[in-house]
């Protein structure tokens, strides 16, 4: 959209009689809108004397915005020309300011004659241009994002407009580099991959200097993929040994036919502006064979337009031949044409002609073109038997990820990030170098400390907008009916069925459908692909963003339509397999409904629509939150619950539901949060039972040290007006509560009888929390009184029945190491760790991070490796540090200290123990003993022995009231180390001997071995 407006018409509408002032305004208007449609632009309108111009309607291309700020540039310059000579008949100027800006707009129907259009962009455009200075051109940000490698601007001072909260950005444009490409390529970083397809081109480039022949070589491909990159490294590589021209065809613009031989002439002669007609003329002929220099000179003059243009087609043709296979004569010559899709038939016709008729002279003559070559001249290159044609391909994945490495110039954290902006990517490296700056605009990515590190979440990556442009002008050119079987396909998904797009066709165009899209096949924008749904045609597209854009190109209205008949007719091919679609049906049901609402029409249809979006995504959030998927779960019960209008009783369970999940996470904000809401709600109501379940679920929050004889008085409180009403829902919550007091407090037995029931309630009411307690009995077969050969057996049993929940296969697994690690087994300790690992680091959450940490890394200390148990231990330690989690932290940091303490390295461990001990809630037993071990450990190492002492005493007093075997061993071990440098053998060898009965009743043959010898040893 482009604003332009005369400033202080008014002004000269005193100085000059109305009808002088009619004939420049007249001659002004027409100035302009010979600048702007030179550009390709359309002129909305004339108001008083103000242009609206807009680019992109009714045809879009990827460089609209550039095309904009060209035509800008050239308006300015027509102006002053104007002004000129205004000023020397009238002594007056014309000033302008001028707005433009980029956006969705709502085009009118040309059919009626109306393009008018509006939007959002539209005032914006309008405000900037309100906003200039006389002779200013200010462009919005949405044009300055698309643009800006082209030009030189400087930021203005942001503005406010009506209606909006937030001022906008804008941007002083100062100039337009000449030849700019609409998105600017990085030649600079190196090249990945291709040596297939570069190896290829220089044998050709041999077979034409051993054949003294000329051959035609073709790359094809889509926009970004790397055609225009390939040849230029098959140039360097040839430097040495030819002559290279490049030139490169214009999207548009006057006398552009010629423009790369242009360009190539020029070169080859090397011609500068600065040289007259004579100059240029001298240069030429210099270059030619005798026999007919003139003519040949004389016809690339004209081309070069410093002769009048007279010459047929084929002449030129014939004499740039001439020029190609004089230089030829000299060294090989390599003549590049860079986009030829943009090619008019007669610089076809001309490259054609050197290809067929060029003679006994090594010439390479490249041809790069994207796709649509092909659909205007479909046997371009065919039949020759000098021409090679090769389509060029996506680069693979992993080298898609080199390239983020090498443009980023150094590592990304974590790995994932890069494999998802590869992904988004898909082998397209221009698309790589597009997602990678906008994710850095927009501060998605952010450098901290040698690292780029994601600052959100980067499962969902927005198409950058000069993707968007490019392939929004790709999709601009298909046919009617394409386009609507294109947009419909865009709304089943990546993939889609042939019958989906049929079904939301419009009923004429139905036995079409086939056919277009095998043309969509063909103009490479979608391929075919295998169906999971069984005797349905699938395709998909060719790459997620062209989805999108299709996507994109939709009114909303369209949208809410189509997903909505989408949902009807999945729902009717799914049939019975409907649950497993729930996901995907409430999307669309819920993209529907979200249109619907931002249209306004917020009808009792649209409600309907909403509720049924709301049973399928609970059904399906329920079903991941079973499977421990945690993620998945947050998300969808999330989006259920912003289904369900407030004070729906229904929105009350699902934001139960959701708590829990979010407390799994880690995410104790939200979930207290989330909590909250549900207590308020079952007040208002006066639902007793939603309250008190409420109540107790906040009391499962782990991070905060309320202390659990606190929670407990309130689980007890509502145990007996659970069974009154008998609320089995209710008593798990209750009873889970109970467990884990137990369980805090130390007291292992008391809470796998606990634990016992709540499973039993867990069963019979099917809460979803199975994993979890299935997990939480591993732990305590673990740590608690269960000798080590029986807990591998036990968890063995509870592995059979966790069969399927990842998070309980995952810890039980843990669990289960630890206890074969006791019994020396090491190689079946290892291979369980290996088993849990995967399960457990693909889950996330804050469980899982800690069975790694934790139980592995304990794994590791009892086979007697530490070093390999602290490189177990170091991530998850620092992931729980950064969640701000407590509970796990506390004892997962004391533990890591403990172990570089044993290590010797003692600053570290004292910092991770103090770590420990700031977060340990006061009732957290196990983390209350182990960060006063590790600190124990470190201040006997440092000669501290009477503090040593103490704390190891200390640590040892609390064993007291519990029964965790492996622990209180530890605290006496510990204990015996540090009385062991006081040099008082006699008490060292009591305490050892405590951890070794301790040891031994745990089964732990191997430590119990290891603390034999130290009592030798002390002997
Ligand atoms: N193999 C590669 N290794 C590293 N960078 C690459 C590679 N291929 C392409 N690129 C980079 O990706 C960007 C796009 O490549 P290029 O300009 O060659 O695409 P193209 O196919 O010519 O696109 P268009 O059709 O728009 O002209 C460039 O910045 C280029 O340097
Ligand atoms: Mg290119």
């Amino acid at each position: 959209m482009l604003f332009s407006d005369v400033t202080g018409s008014t002004h000269l509408g005193e100085r000059l009689d109305p009808e002088s002032l009619r004939q420049i305004l007249a001659r002004y208007f027409e100035e302009m809108k010979a600048a702007l449609e030179a550009h390709g632009g359309t002129v909305e309108k004339f108001i008083g004397d103000a242009v609206m111009a807009v680019f992109g309607i009714p045809t879009l291309h990827e460089d609209d915005a550039l095309r904009a700020v060209r035509a800008a540039l050239e308006m300015r310059q027509r102006l002053e020309r104007l002004n000129r000579d205004l000023e020397r008949d009238r002594g007056i100027a014309i000033l302008t300011r001028t707005g433009l800006n980029t956006g969705e707009v709502v085009a009118g129907d040309p059919a009626t004659g109306q393009t008018l259009v509006t939007g959002d962009a539209v005032n914006v455009a309008a405000r900037l241009e309100q906003s200039a200075q006389p002779g200013e051109v200010l462009i919005g940000e949405a044009t300055y994002r698309l643009v800006r490698d082209a030009i030189t601007a400087e930021p203005a001072e942001p503005m406010t407009v009506k209606g909006k909260d937030e001022p906008i950005t804008a941007f002083r444009l100062l100039e337009v580099h000449p030849e700019a490409e609409a998105v600017r390529r990085h030649l600079d970083s190196p090249m990945v991959g291709r040596s297939r397809q570069l190896a290829l081109m220089k044998q050709t480039f041999e077979a034409a200097a051993e054949d003294q022949a000329c051959h035609l070589f073709t790359v094809i491909g889509s926009p970004g993929v790397g055609k225009s990159r390939l040849v230029q490294e098959l140039v360097s590589a040839i430097a040495g040994r030819s002559t290279a021209l490049r030139g490169r065809c214009l999207p548009y613009g006057a006398g552009i036919t010629y423009w790369p031989v242009v360009e190539m002439v020029r070169q080859a002669a090397a011609i500068t502006d600065e040289d007259g007609v004579d100059a240029a003329a001298g240069k030429l002929a210099a270059l030619l064979p005798e026999e007919d220099r003139e003519a040949v000179a004389d016809r690339l003059m004209q081309v070069i337009g410093l002769r009048e243009a007279t010459a047929p087609a084929e002449e030129i043709a014939w004499a740039f031949r001439k020029l190609l296979e004089s230089l030829a004569e000299q060294r090989q010559v390599a003549a590049v044409f860079d986009d030829v899709h943009w090619a008019e038939p007669t610089l076809l016709d001309l490259i054609d002609h050197v290809a067929e008729w060029s003679r006994e002279a090594p010439i390479l003559l490249v041809a790069i073109a994207r796709q649509e070559l092909l659909d205007v001249r479909p046997g371009w290159g065919g039949g020759k038997h000098n021409a090679t044609t090769i389509q060029l391909e996506p680069l693979s994945e992993r080298d898609c990820e080199v390239l983020v490495e090498n443009l980023l110039g150094m590592a990304l954290l974590p790995g994932i990030s890069k494999s998802r902006i590869a992904e988004a990517a898909e082998g397209n490296p221009l698309f790589v170098e597009q997602v990678l700056s906008m994710l850095i605009d927009d501060e998605l990515l952010r450098r901290d400390d040698g690292h780029w590190v994601p600052t959100g979440d980067l499962a969902t990556i927005p198409i950058p907008p000069t993707i968007q442009a490019l392939l929004a002008a790709r999709l601009d050119r298909l046919g009617a009916e394409e386009r609507q079987v294109i947009e419909r396909a865009s709304v089943v998904g990546k993939v889609f069925y042939q019958s989906a797009v049929s079904e939301l066709a419009p009923e004429p165009m139905r036995p079409a459908v086939g056919g277009h899209l095998m043309t969509l096949v063909r103009k490479e924008l979608i391929r075919p692909d295998h169906s999971d749904i069984v005797r349905e045609t699938a395709f998909r597209f060719r790459h997620i963003l062209i989805r999108d854009a299709a996507y994109a190109g939709m009114p909303k209205e369209t949208r809410a339509q189509l997903h909505e008949a989408f949902a009807g007719w999945l729902q009717r091919v799914a049939g019975e397999r409907s649950p497993e679609f729930d996901e995907i049906l409430g999307y669309h049901l819920e993209q529907a409904y979200r249109y619907r609402e931002e249209l306004g029409s917020m009808d009792e249809r649209a409600r309907a629509l909403a509720a049924r979006a709301a049973d399928h995504l609970e059904a399906a959030g329920r079903r991941a939150l079973n499977r421990s998927d945690l993620a998945a779960a947050q998300a969808l019960l999330t989006r259920t619950a912003e289904l369900l209008p407030v004070g729906d009783p229904r929105r009350s369970t699902v934001l139960l539901d959701l708590g829990w999940a979010l407390m799994e996470l880690g995410e104790f904000a939200r979930a207290t949060a989330v909590i909250h809401e549900v207590k308020e709600a079952a007040r208002t109501a006066g639902d007793r039972a939603l309250e008190l379940r409420a109540k107790l679920l906040e009391g499962w929050r782990w991070d905060v040290s309320v202390a659990w004889e606190d929670r407990a008085a309130v689980a007890e409180q509502a145990i007996p007006f659970f069974e009154e009403h008998e609320d089995d829902m209710g008593l798990f919550f209750a009873h889970r509560i109970l467990a884990a007091k137990h369980w805090t407090h130390g007291r292992s037995a008391a809470s796998a009888a606990e634990l016992q029931r709540v499973i039993e309630l867990a069963r019979r009411t099917g809460a979803p929390h199975e994993a979890f307690l299935l997990h939480w009995l591993g732990g305590i077969h673990m740590w608690g009184t269960t000798p080590a050969a029986e807990g591998v057996r036990r968890c063995d049993e509870l592995l059979a029945e966790a069969s399927g929940l990842r998070l309980a296969e995952g810890s039980i697994l843990t669990a289960r190491a630890v206890l074969a690690a006791m019994l020396g087994r090491a190689d079946e300790a290892r291979a369980s760790a290996a088993r849990a690992r995967p399960l457990l680091e693909d889950l996330g959450g804050v469980l899982s991070i800690t069975c790694v940490g934790s139980r592995i890394g304990l794994m590791e200390e009892i086979l007697g490796d530490h070093e390999r148990a602290l490189e177990t231990m170091r991530a998850p330690v620092l992931a729980l540090d950064r969640l701000g989690e407590k509970s796990f932290f506390s004892t997962l940091a004391s533990q890591f200290a403990r172990v570089l303490a044993l290590t010797g390295r003692l600053d570290e461990a004292e910092e991770f123990a103090q770590k420990g001990r700031d977060a340990s809630p006061m009732d957290d037993w196990a983390s209350q003993i182990t960060w006063r071990e590790a600190l124990a450990l470190v201040e006997a190492q440092r000669g501290n022995l009477e503090e040593a002492e103490r704390l190891a005493r200390e640590a040892v007093a609390l064993t007291e009231a519990v029964d965790y075997l492996p622990q209180m061993a530890d605290a006496w071990s510990d204990l015996g180390f540090v009385l062991r440098l006081t040099r008082r053998k006699g008490e060292a060898a009591e305490a050892l001997r405590q951890s070794l009965s301790l040891r031994e009743a745990k089964g732990d043959v191997v430590r119990a071995a290891r603390v034999r010898q130290e009592l030798a040893a002390l002997a």
